[in-house]
């Protein structure tokens, strides 16, 4: 037997078989089903696949920011030991369409290069020491031409970027000045944030195998492999159907893994060359010089309010950089448009050139940088109205969506606020620098979290055997967040197999193709196609047993019905059944303004001798719509969490003013938080369902956690110190 079931969410969808599944496994924060292979070292990352006469391919990237190749001394380094060949046979393999570049297809030989870093070659041996050799002895000649790399000077002549799917560039509502210069209590302030790196800890790598027909099989480490075989594909100028992406394990990607980076294109055109298989690492310098960066920035927040906090005036003016003619930009304003309500409204994104690495989507692009802004400004304000910041917030909290005046699908961000409150302390916060413990200052802040939440089609097939064992297949993936584990989990509920009887395959644009990890939409979209697909499997269940699905129960691989007990293998026959389901979104998203909410706390120590910030604990409240595992979703928020400490107090990516070049491009120098910066975090979630998201009633967790992280800690800074620093992150030297 075999079925499609699809759905496009134009409709709420109030009942969910998840509520009423007999295996109570939806939600339990089990162990994730991959952790053993993982901790065992036997989850097969990109770079692990074992492939016969695999030759090892190094990049090298361009030495200059700006300028055109000249020369490529190939001739020189093809004689040395257990060298192979020098390819150079592309334009760039640099840009990254999902970020808004376009990969052009290959032509002979590079020409101009436009960052410092850029990839520009690629040198393949028999060994990986060879082929690194050989690399670094490379000799490639340039004339270079002058660049643009100092934002400060060039932000006069800053662009306005075109029209983006995720955010207007420009938005005007009533008259921002006068409502400024009305106002009872305003401020008018500018925050700054540096250009940050996404650091996942597994570097991009590819293994490029094609076969006789010319189809290739590319072994990467991507979050998204159904687009970004497409891109590829475009990118080697093959068809689509002659493009498979296998990455069933990602060490990471907070965005950086979103399209395809430069090896994956570099890998797969010396194979077509050579006429073998090639791998290509990237070095983590590479990394760092040639993926993607997330924008630096420039807010100007402008809120002005009436004697009793109400906002009349809310501005949020934003500069980002990227190199000449990409789209992208940073969207900092996009958690701005729905957190507050204000009658006079400006939120703005203008784009400065710079001969800069490529900007693209790192860690909930937008709200991570602008709620380091807006939740700033928020507490500023409240200082200065003398109005609690949590009050200032309950003042301001919206009845619909301020743009559109949709209602919201669910709100609870008072909800969080208040009883983060509650179980933080927030009444033992004292006065601006007046908390003292020793040698350091102590403080506490606050902040909201607001992700917006999105819907993207997916498809998943579920097979149920003879055997009575369950198999999902799907082109999601896992980039560690435990998409295995909750996937197992709702077809375990729904086809009542303990989760041990069902195996999920992800990662392989084999499968049926689904949208993949980004956007925090994984789990609700690939979720949502699963379940999809089970419910197929359950009619076709009750049809064999020739009851109606309401009258079935499936508990522990059998089907319960009329007084009838039947295994679900022997229900399944000798073929089994095969459904496949899909969800696409629809009306709902515009209907409803669908967002995750949250509130950070977080208490800090501020050294009076040195300057030094430790945070010393954290606690994020959230509400996401139904928690479809306790532990992973706990997870997911602590690692959101982590990155705003690493916002608020370490990374900072530097650019050396003369070239752009990335001076920290390493993770000794570029400082992700580490154990010794962590405290205590909690977690908690409060009940909630979205039926106007998706059938599951879930929404996006993994990018909530930074939303405002970083802003609570900067705002505890505050409140231990009375010093205001606007300039990310906020290190010793600025403090003292
Ligand atoms: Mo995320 S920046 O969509 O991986």
């Amino acid at each position: 037997m075999s079925g499609t079931n699809a759905l496009t969410m134009d409709k709420p969808t109030p009942t969910s078989l998840l509520d009423t599944g007999a295996q109570g496994i939806i939600g339990k924060g089990l162990d994730r089903v991959d952790g053993p292979l993982k901790v065992s070292g036997s989850a097969t990352y990109a770079a692990e696949h074992a492939i016969d006469n695999v030759a090892y391919g190094v990049l090298v990237g361009s030495k200059v920011a700006r300028g055109k190749i000249v020369s490529v001394d190939a001739d020189s380094v093809r004689g040395l030991p257990g060298v192979i060949d020098v390819v150079t046979d592309f334009e760039t393999f640099a840009r990254n369409p999902q970020q808004g570049g376009e990969t052009t297809a290959p032509t002979q030989g590079v020409k101009d290069v436009q960052y410092f870093g850029e990839i520009v070659a690629i040198v393949l041996a028999e060994s990986f020491e060879a082929a690194r050799d050989a690399a670094q002895q490379l000799t490639v000649a340039y004339e270079e031409a002058e660049g643009r790399f100092d934002f400060d000077a060039l932000k006069g002549e800053a662009e306005k970027p075109a029209a983006s799917d995720q955010v207007p560039p420009h938005f005007s509502e009533g008259d921002i000045d006068s409502a400024m210069a009305n106002a009872a209590v305003s401020i008018d302030v500018t925050y700054t944030t540096p250009s940050q790196n996404s650091a996942a800890m597994e570097p991009h790598a590819s293994i490029a195998v094609w076969d006789e027909h010319g189809a290739l099989t590319l072994y990467g480490s991507y979050q998204m492999p159904t687009s970004d075989a497409q891109q590829l594909a475009k990118a080697l100028g093959v068809s689509a159907k002659k493009v498979r992406i296998v990455a069933p394990y990602i060490g990471g990607g907070f965005g950086s893994k979103l399209g395809i980076a430069p090896e994956s294109v570099a890998a797969a055109i010396a194979a077509r060359t050579l006429g073998r298989p090639v791998k290509a690492v990237m070095a983590r310098s590479q990394v760092f010089d040639a993926t993607v960066r997330r924008s630096n920035t420039e807010q100007r927040m402008r809120l002005g309010a009436d004697a009793s906090g109400k906002l009349t005036a809310l501005g949020h003016e934003t500069l980002t950089s990227n190199l000449p003619d990409e789209g992208f930009f940073e969207p900092c304003g996009i958690g701005t448009h729905f957190a507050y309500a204000a009658p006079n409204r400006q939120i703005d994104h203008d784009i400065v050139r710079l001969d800069w690495l490529l900007s693209g989507s790192m860690r909930a692009p937008g709200e991570a940088s602008g709620m380091l802004a807006l939740e700033c400004a928020m507490d500023e304000l409240a200082e200065a109205a003398g109005i609690d910041p949590i009050e200032l917030r309950r003042i301001n909290e919206p009845e619909s969506d301020p743009d559109t005046q949709a209602p919201f699908s669910t709100r609870q961000l008072l909800r969080c606020l208040d009883e983060g409150a509650a179980k933080f302390g927030w009444d033992k916060r004292g006065k601006a620098g007046t908390t003292r413990d020793g040698e350091w200052l102590i403080g506490m802040g606050v902040a909201a979290a607001v992700r917006g939440n999105m819907l993207m089609e997916s498809s998943a097939r579920v097979t149920l055997t003879r055997g009575g064992q369950a198999i999902v297949e799907t082109a999601m993936t896992d980039i560690g967040t435990g998409s295995y584990t909750i996937l197992a989990q709702i077809a375990g509920e729904l086809l009542g197999l303990p989760i041990e009887r069902v195996s999920v395959k992800l990662g392989d644009t084999d499968f049926p193709p689904a949208a993949g990890s980004g956007g925090s939409w994984g789990a609700g979209s690939s979720g949502s196609s699963v379940y999809l697909a089970c419910e197929t499997t359950r009619e076709q269940l009750a049809k064999a047993m020739k009851v109606d699905p309401e009258a079935l129960t499936l508990k522990d691989g059998e089907a319960i019905a009329d007084n009838r007990k039947v295994s679900i293998g022997e229900l399944a026959g000798i073929d089994g059944i095969v459904a496949t389901g899909t969800i696409s979104p629809g009306k709902q998203e515009k209907v409803t303004k669908q967002a995750s909410y949250g509130a950070h706390f977080a208490e800090v120590g501020v050294n009076v001798v040195t300057g030094e910030v430790r945070v010393r604990r954290m606690l994020g409240v959230f509400a996401a719509g139904r928690i479809l595992n306790a532990k992973t979703a706990r997870s997911q928020c602590i690692g959101g969490m982590t990155f705003g400490i690493g916002a608020a107090l370490t990374e900072d990516l530097i650019h050396d003013p003369r070239n752009g070049k990335l001076v920290n491009r390493d993770l000794a120098e570029y400082h992700v938080p580490v154990n010794a910066d962590v405290p205590q975090q909690d977690v908690v979630f409060l009940e909630e369902r979205d039926v106007h998201a998706n059938p599951i009633h879930a929404k996006g967790i993994g990018e909530l956690g930074i939303s405002g992280a970083g802003a609570a800690i900067a705002n505890a800074v505050y409140n231990a110190t009375g010093v205001r620093v606007r300039d990310y992150p906020l290190t010793l030297d600025k403090i003292l």
